[in-house]
């Protein structure tokens, strides 16, 4: 064999190195860039599946907290004292009043006829509906008629009133024509003044408080329940009538007095929202006592417990439209009854994501 000089075997070492260490340097540039491709799109969906999520008819609960102080866009109600002069005023008036004690007027005791479970609308839409994050009516004439996702149909103002007194009331709506229907109008009317259609100031409907990773839990929530509520609301979660027994003083939580399974305060995100922001009595969005897991968990306890059944199946026909915490199927995808009800549901929105990504599939799903 020749003998290779030193300088040439020198050389060939050098230049083998040289190319070893371009290709780790080659190989280390394509690693970054595809790691940092991937990482750009999984960020992406991430961002997509969040917008999705807060999206208003996949979920009423989003994945991503709502900032709550706004003061920009915060709604006031108008002051009673502006109440216009005249019939109008009466009619005003009287709206409210049927609002805050609608159980003197329409409940087991009515004055006016006994059509309800004896609770007020003021019990879940507080201060006659004019408190922030507290089902206020700010929006609620300015937005209607409008298309229901629930009756699958154009719902009038009197319509959305009815659902109320049908679900949360667990009764009958008086009336349509009627001096009390009539007159709650002019309040919803009056209390909403100012306000455009399609618009949603901050502090309507309840707060969309973030999906835990788990389900809600009964068993954490009745801790929670005997700690935070049970003084007011009852171990047997009946509330307490006031004396004259024609309304309550603590309104009912489960039990044949509360509101029926097919109401709004039956969804888990509605209620967990609700209580975070209002509950122990006396709070508001600005000194929130319950921690957002209580809340899920306070809500799964109370929503475990019996209430009057509403017949629902025929509630929202386009099943791509129904809140995934609606506990009751049918549904457009194989998450079990269980799982709506009390989540996760993180999954449940990851799926519909994928779900609304492939058209046509949603058609498939609606009933005829
Ligand atoms: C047990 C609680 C509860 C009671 C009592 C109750 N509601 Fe409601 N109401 C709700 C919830 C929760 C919503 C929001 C539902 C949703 O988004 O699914 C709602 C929504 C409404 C809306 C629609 C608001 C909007 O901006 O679109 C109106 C109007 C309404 N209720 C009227 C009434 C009237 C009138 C009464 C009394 C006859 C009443 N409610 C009693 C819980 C209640
Ligand atoms: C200090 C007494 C008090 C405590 C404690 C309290 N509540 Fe209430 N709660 C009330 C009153 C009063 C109302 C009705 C408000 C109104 O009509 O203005 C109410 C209304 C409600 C409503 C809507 C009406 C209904 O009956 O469905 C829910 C839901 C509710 N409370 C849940 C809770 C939960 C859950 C807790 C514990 C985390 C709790 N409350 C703690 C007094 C209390």
């Amino acid at each position: 064999m020749q003998q290779i000089p030193q300088e040439k075997q020198l050389a060939i070492i050098y230049s083998a190195k040289t190319v070893v260490i371009l290709s780790l340097f080659f190989v280390c540039c394509g690693l970054i860039f595809l790691s940092a491709y991937f990482l750009g799109t999984a960020s992406k969906s991430k961002a997509k599946i969040v917008e999705l999520a807060t999206s208003s008819n996949i979920a009423q609960s989003g994945a991503a907290s709502a900032k709550l102080t706004d003061p920009g866009k915060t709604w006031t109600a108008p002051p009673e004292e502006e109440i216009p002069a005249g019939a109008s005023a009466e009619a005003i008036r009287y709206g409210r009043e049927l609002i805050a004690n609608t159980g003197k007027y329409f409940g087991p005791k009515g004055k006016i006829a006994a059509i309800s479970n004896g609770m007020n609308c003021q019990n879940c839409h507080l201060n006659a509906g004019t408190k922030l994050y507290a089902n206020n009516y700010s929006i609620f004439f300015a937005n209607y008629p409008k298309k229901g996702a629930r009756s699958g149909k154009t719902d009038q103002v009197t319509d959305r009133i009815s659902d109320c007194f049908q679900r949360s009331l667990n009764g009958q709506m008086p009336d349509r024509s009627s001096k009390e229907i009539q007159a709650m109008i002019a309040y919803f009317k009056w209390v909403g003044q100012g306000q455009k259609k399609g618009g949603k100031p901050e502090g309507t409907a309840t707060e969309k408080i973030p999906y835990l990773n788990r389900a809600a839990d009964p068993k954490k929530g009745l801790l929670v329940y005997r700690k935070q509520c049970q003084s007011c609301h009852g171990e047997d979660g009946a509330g307490q009538k006031a004396q004259d027994q024609l309304t309550y003083i603590y309104p009912p939580l489960w039990g044949e007095n509360s509101y029926n399974d097919g109401a709004g305060m039956y969804r888990l995100s509605n209620f967990a929202g609700f209580v975070k922001n209002n509950m122990p009595y006396g709070i508001d969005h600005k000194s929130p006592v319950l921690l957002d897991e209580e809340a899920w968990d306070v809500a799964a306890y109370v929503n475990s417990r019996p209430r009057p059944h509403r017949e629902q199946r025929k509630d929202y026909p386009d099943l791509s439209k129904k809140p995934i915490d609606a506990p009751y199927g049918p549904y457009p995808d194989p998450f079990p009854a269980v799982q709506h009800k009390y989540g996760p549901f993180r999954p449940i929105v990851a799926y519909s994501v994928q779900l609304r990504s492939k058209p046509g599939i949603n058609q498939a799903q609606t009933r005829p």
